[in-house]
Order: C-alpha cells, then sequence, then structure tokens
C-alpha cells in the first residue's frame, strides 16, 4: 500500500482538513482513508466501507433534532402517578403506570426526579405513539430480592421496541448487584453457574439516544443494546467493582449502526463487549479500567455460526485491564470476525494490551480441539502506545486450520510495566507491519 503523503507538512495539512469537516460538516471523512489496508477483501455478509460509516452520522445526527426536549412536549413526572421515591418502598407500579402515560401521548418527556426509587424488574414496552425522552435526574435502583425476578431472571430495566427513544437526564441506574455477585459460581465454586440480570436493556430500539447516564453495580451486564439500529450512546459512567464477576460494561449483540463516544467504563469484566450480528460500531474516547479491556466476542461457542464486521475503535485509554483489545473465538466455530480498526490507543499497565485468542475457552471442563473455527480477518492496530504488564504485548494466538488474514500492525510501540522489552507471541498468523512497530513477531 502506498502512503501517497509522507511530507509532514502535508499531513498536517490534511489533518486540519479533515477536522475542519469534522467539526462544521456532517459528513465526516475517515481519516485512515488514507491508510486502507489492501489485504484481500473477502466477502462475508458483513460490509465495511466509509459510506457505511458516513450513513450511520447522518442518521445519528439527524435523529439528534428530533430527540431533544422542546417546551411544546408534555413532562409526565413519575411522582405524579405515585412513585415515592424514598429508595425503601416499591415504586415498580408507580413507573409502570407512568410509562402507560408517557407512551401513549404525543411527544411525551417522562421525568425521574432527584430522589432515590426502588424498583422491581420492569418492561418498558413500545411501540409508543410517538418520540419519547426519560429524563433522568434521580437514582433508580433495582430489588435484591432474587425472587422478585423470577419471572424474567435476565433483566432488570428493559426497553423492547421503541423507536426514537432518548434517555439522559445525569442520573443513575444502580443494580444493587451485590447479593448476585455473592452467589456467582465465579466467586463461589461450590455454587451451580446461573445468569444474573442485566441491569439495563434497550432491546429492538431503532434510532436510539442514551446520554448523560451512570449505570453502576448492575447485578451482571451494567448496559447492553441488542437488536437494535441507529444508537447513539455517550457520556456514559459505567462502574461496578473490578471483582465483581461478569459485569461486562457495555455489550452490543446484534446492532447496527451504533456509535459509543465519551465514556468512562470500569467494571469487573469486558469494558465494551462486541458479539455476534453487529456491525458497523464506532467507539470513541472511551476510558477503561479496572476490567477485562475492549473486546469482540466472544463468537462461536457451541459450535455457532457468527458475525462481526466493520469496527472502529478510535481513542481509547486503557489502564490496569487484563487485556486490552482482544477478539476471542472459541474452537468449533464459524463465521468471522472481519474489518476491524483500532486506533490511536493508549495502553497503561494492560496485562496483554493486544491479543486475538482463538482458543477462548471460558468453561470449567477443558475445551476440545475442534477442526473448525471463526475467522479472523481484515484487523488493523495503528497508533498504539503504552506498558504492558506482562512481557508478552502482543499476542496472535490464532487458529490452525484458518490462520488469522490481514492483520497489520502500524505505529505500534509497547513496552513492558517493569521496562523490559516487550514481547510478541504469534501462531498462524498473515501479518503486516507499517511504520514502527515494537515489538515485533520473530
Ligand atoms: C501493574 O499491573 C500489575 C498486574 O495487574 C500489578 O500487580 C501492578 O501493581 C501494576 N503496576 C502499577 C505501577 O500500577
Amino acid at each position: 500500500m502506498a502512503l501517497k503523503y509522507t511530507h509532514p507538512l502535508s499531513f498536517l495539512i490534511i489533518t486540519m482538513m479533515i477536522s475542519f469537516v469534522a467539526c462544521y460538516g456532517n459528513l465526516e471523512e475517515d481519516p485512515l482513508s488514507l491508510y486502507v489496508d489492501d489485504s484481500p477483501y473477502i466477502d462475508d455478509g458483513g460490509t465495511f466501507n466509509n459510506k457505511d460509516l458516513i450513513k450511520q452520522r447522518t442518521d445519528v445526527l439527524s435523529f439528534d433534532k428530533v430527540g431533544g426536549t422542546s417546551p411544546s412536549r408534555k413532562p409526565i413526572s413519575v411522582n405524579e402517578y405515585g412513585a415515592k421515591g424514598d429508595g425503601r418502598t416499591d415504586d415498580t407500579q408507580a413507573f409502570k403506570k407512568a410509562w402507560q402515560a408517557a407512551c401513549s401521548s404525543r411527544g411525551a418527556i417522562l421525568l425521574v426526579p432527584k430522589k432515590k426509587y426502588l424498583l422491581k424488574p420492569i418492561r418498558f414496552s413500545g411501540p409508543c405513539k410517538s418520540r419519547i425522552t426519560i429524563q433522568i435526574s434521580g437514582t433508580l435502583v433495582a430489588s435484591d430480592n432474587p425472587s422478585d425476578y423470577n419471572k424474567d431472571p435476565a433483566h432488570w430495566l428493559r426497553f423492547d421496541n421503541i423507536e426514537k427513544l432518548s434517555v439522559n437526564g445525569g442520573g443513575t441506574i444502580d443494580g444493587n448487584g451485590n447479593i448476585w455477585w455473592q452467589n456467582s459460581c465465579k466467586k463461589n465454586k461450590k455454587l451451580p453457574c446461573k445468569d444474573a440480570p442485566t441491569a439495563l436493556t434497550f432491546y429492538k430500539c431503532n434510532n436510539l439516544n442514551v446520554e448523560d447516564l451512570t449505570v453502576r453495580d448492575g447485578q451482571q451486564i451494567q448496559l447492553q443494546f441488542q437488536d437494535s439500529k441507529n444508537v447513539k450512546a455517550s457520556g456514559l459512567t459505567v462502574t461496578a467493582p473490578e471483582d465483581s464477576p461478569n459485569t461486562d460494561g457495555i455489550h452490543v449483540t446484534n446492532t447496527r449502526n451504533i456509535k459509543i463516544s465519551s465514556s468512562l467504563i470500569a467494571t469487573g469484566d469486558d469494558c465494551i463487549s462486541i458479539v455476534s450480528g453487529t456491525k458497523n460500531l464506532q467507539a470513541t474516547d472511551i476510558t477503561c479500567g479496572p476490567g477485562h479491556g475492549i473486546s469482540i466476542g466472544s463468537l462461536g461457542a457451541g459450535k455457532s455460526k457468527e458475525f462481526v464486521s466493520g469496527i472502529v475503535v478510535n481513542g481509547a485509554k486503557l489502564s490496569g485491564t487484563t487485556n486490552g483489545l482482544r477478539i476471542k473465538t472459541w474452537q468449533g466455530g464459524s463465521g468471522s470476525a472481519s474489518n476491524i480498526k483500532f486506533q490511536n490507543i493508549e495502553m497503561d499497565n494492560v496485562t496483554k494490551p493486544i491479543i486475538i485468542d482463538q482458543n477462548y475457552c471460558d468453561q470449567n471442563e477443558p475445551c476440545k480441539k475442534q477442526e473448525s473455527a471463526v475467522r479472523v480477518r481484515n484487523v488493523l492496530y495503528q497508533n498504539i502506545k503504552g506498558t504492558s504488564a506482562s512481557d508478552v504485548a502482543v499476542e496472535f494466538d490464532c487458529a490452525e486450520n484458518y490462520p488469522c488474514q490481514g492483520i497489520v500492525l502500524q505505529n505500534i510501540d509497547l513496552q513492558s510495566e517493569g521496562g523490559e522489552a516487550a514481547k510478541a507471541s504469534c501462531n498462524n498468523v498473515k501479518l503486516s507491519y507499517r511504520g514502527d512497530v515494537s515489538p515485533r513477531c520473530n
């Protein structure tokens, strides 16, 4: 591949032009079109091109205009429907009634005032009469009586089938997860392994805008986007203790055109986990740690066929995480993880800063060797700097029968935290280097 503009000044001018377009125009050029990798593109049912990203942004931007609050919209407070907000009284019924009222009125704003509301699981279902905004200033705290979750053990707050939903307001969603963590088989090996509820789920929500919220101490996953399209998530603070099991920060499954930005995530599991069916995801200005880092996968569990494509993580800082940028697949699966860019990432004492693990096995029994594998191809790692807590800073452990293809390392500078030279461990990978890359495979 030819880098057309190598003179530093021309690069600076181009960068300035691009930033100008980015700030003042809706059509932001992908700055990396200059660096598009030339590895063979194999169609896997996933596509990835700049047009899709531009389309995604215009979708999101045009939605912004309708998602805001305007004086003509009628505010409905949960307090009007009997919510006490004392942190002890069960306010579930009041929230359900207030939701019904808001959902069936035109252009409603549902207000959650600055109080603490105790809630059992709730499903906020659409379709609603028109666009709807939920403004959360207070705190929603989850019941921690497991029997309250018998009807749907997988969810606490769930938004279903809603078009043009905005959730914002600076408030807090508190999953109150301690009891679930204590009863996890990862904490207590004698207990059976059972899933705990996801704190906040958006399911089949298109043109969704979630911003300026704290989600904390979720029972298991903190925040999940599932089967949704055109999603914008920004200004989120997502936290759970470092030792809380399976508390992924933001979990994205089967969702298309999603932009996650300006968010801080510190949990006991993946910072962002991107799983099957997800296409066109951008994450920018993300701060992670502690936790397990940014993950694509796991994919291919139980011999499943799964696809993820069009992922861009541009601008992230990871501190003290057990992995940095990870792609993880189980043996025996099929499908692919493809067209992935990790750019402008800072690592601070991350145990495995760059890792592709095609022998992922998160179960008690060892995983058997299998012929088939999820294909991993076209992955760009660009401008990645910082320190590794282990001496292996780059690890590609790819499938024997299906080597990772089109892997590009460009401008990588990873050092071991202890000061020794960091190493790369590489198996079954087709790799190329651009610019200064350290460490390199042998
Ligand atoms: C780096 O990470 C390791 C392992 O997580 C930890 O033991 C060590 O204290 C960390 N060092 C610093 C300087 O934070």
